[in-house]
């Protein structure tokens, strides 16, 4: 009995310290801050001598998104951008992660002039930021390119896109690297590459059966071709930064993926070789040639020669490597071997042999949320953290998203919306675990939320909230969440208890 006591006594005792998180548990340099991308919160899809990106094409074919929207318009960001500063001034960050719109910067790519006022927009956007003692976090792309690229070369299925890359984010470096310290390549190219050529649900929309059922496309071959290139336009740009940048405006370079963390569906050696199979050719397809300079070996066992191989100046490009890893990190699966035991596995996982699911026995992996594959499943931080730290020996690492859909529609009140405690349970026990893996010796030095504000959910259009701030998509009008006040409250690194209006504590969800 005795015993007992003392075994519940140090449960509780561990589980309260593993749930306790504050602004003081991260060293003070920690860049805590928002996400956003330009698609999803810009809008003025056509002003500003803007040209076309894939997405505002992809995003006007009829059944494309699942809410008929379009982000023509989305937060209006372009125009607001002063308010959404402010914003992000009265929460306290140090910090904002955006993306510059290429094809705002290159209406034509490099076969057109470079557009002054797009420049203009972004250099306004950065004075803004600086001048509230806010980091600007840039990503070159977050999913878009120009449409041009693609009617004339094919984008990501062609060599050609290395150099439009590079010229693109030269063209950044030399206009805003005097002010941005923290640069990144891509975003998330893992589901961009699978969704856009081997399931063809983002643009530009290829596949072939039994992956998926479009116009054009090979599933087996295209989606290695394009991650090839966007691998090596990323070679490109960090080579340009190394050479004629990085000494003078002293600032780093690095590449964000998606990251699911994979636990084995059943505990048996084939579900644990599936769930590191699908780490590997999910994330180190990537970071693996970009880091080690090669496919992980476990790639190149299934695929062979489908995978292409690196040119001895790709060789030499990919030795600039990355200064850190960015990920964005929600949630958990679990993984199921389809090499040794049949299973019906969804086509467009073919080549992993290995099934994903949130389920097992009928039970989720963690509270589900609005979002299909995201599952509230908090020490999926620890473990994947800690799963970068060993496999690219603890290079430095900020999560660069990290946050919680809501539903909306018409049947879902506003004040469902801001009164958002799942958002701030979610985001305090993320950060926790965060803190575990910290602990253990992990290199992070950064946070940011997604998002600042509620936007265009890419194929589920504004159907979906992440937003600190709520939107009113009518009025535009911005409105504060319970997880705003937390958020700042959390900075703030005060415990101090806060009533909210309606009498609800905030204090306990602090620490
Ligand atoms: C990943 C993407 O980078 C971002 O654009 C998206 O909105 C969020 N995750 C939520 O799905």
């Amino acid at each position: 009995m005795k015993g007992f006591s003392i075994l519940l006594f140090l449960h509780l005792f561990f589980s309260s310290v593993t749930c306790f998180v504050n602004r003081d548990q991260f060293p003070p340099d920690f860049l805590f801050g928002t996400s956003t991308s330009s698609f999803q919160i810009e809008g003025a899809y056509l002003e500003g001598n803007k040209g076309l990106s894939n997405w505002d094409v992809f995003s006007h074919i009829p059944g494309k998104i699942k809410d008929g929207s379009n982000a023509d318009v989305a937060d209006d960001h372009y125009h607001l951008y002063m308010e959404d500063v402010q914003l992000m001034h009265s929460l306290g960050v140090n910090s904002y992660r955006f993306s510059i719109s290429w094809s705002r910067i290159l209406p034509r790519g490099r076969f057109g002039e470079i557009n002054s006022v797009g420049i203009e927009f972004y250099n306004n956007l950065i004075d803004a930021l600086l001048l509230k003692g806010i980091q600007p976090f840039v990503t070159l792309s977050h999913y878009d390119i120009p449409q041009e690229l693609e009617d004339r070369y094919g984008a990501w299925l062609s060599s050609q896109i290395q150099e439009d890359f590079g010229y693109y984010a030269e063209v950044c470096f030399k206009a805003f690297g005097d002010r941005v310290k923290y640069w990144t390549t891509f975003n998330e190219p893992n589901p961009m590459i699978s969704s856009g050529y081997r399931k063809g649900t983002f643009p530009p929309g290829h596949c072939s059966k039994p992956f998926g059922d479009c116009p054009t496309g090979n599933s087996e071959i295209e989606p290695y071709i394009a991650a090839h290139n966007v691998i090596l336009s990323h070679a490109t740009a960090a080579d340009i930064y190394r050479k004629r940048y990085q000494v003078k405006q002293d600032g780093s370079i690095g590449i964000v993926m998606s990251t699911y963390w994979y636990e084995p569906l059943r505990n048996i050696p084939a579900d644990r070789s599936a769930a590191q199979r699908y780490l590997a050719f999910d994330i180190a397809w990537f970071l693996d040639p970009i880091i080690y300079g090669n496919y992980p070996p476990e790639m190149r066992e299934i695929l062979g020669s489908r995978l292409p191989t690196f040119s001895s100046e790709d060789r030499r490009k990919l030795q600039n490597k990355l200064d850190f890893i960015g990920i964005n990190h929600y949630s958990t699966l679990y993984v199921k071997d389809c090499m040794f035991f049949p299973c019906q596995a969804n086509a467009s996982e073919g080549d992993m042999f290995a099934l994903r699911t949130g389920e097992r026995d009928g039970i989720p992996i963690g509270t589900p949320t609005a979002m299909t594959t995201f599952y509230v499943v908090p020490q999926g931080m620890e473990k994947m953290v800690m799963y970068m730290m060993e496999r690219y020996n603890n290079t430095p690492l900020f999560i660069t998203e990290n946050g919680y859909p809501q539903e909306s529609n018409p049947d879902v009140s506003v004040k469902d919306l801001l009164n958002d405690t799942q958002r701030v349970e979610y985001l305090r026990s993320y950060l926790a675990s965060l803190t575990v893996a910290m602990r253990q010796g992990a290199d992070v030095r950064g946070y940011f939320v997604w998002s600042i504000i509620d936007n265009f959910e890419w194929l589920n259009g504004y159907s979906l909230r992440f937003g600190l701030y709520y939107v009113d998509y009518d009025t535009l009008k911005r409105s504060p969440k319970l997880s705003a006040q937390w958020y700042k409250q959390f900075l703030q690194g005060s415990k101090i208890l806060k009533e909210k209006s309606d009498g609800q504590k905030l204090g306990h969800l602090v620490s």
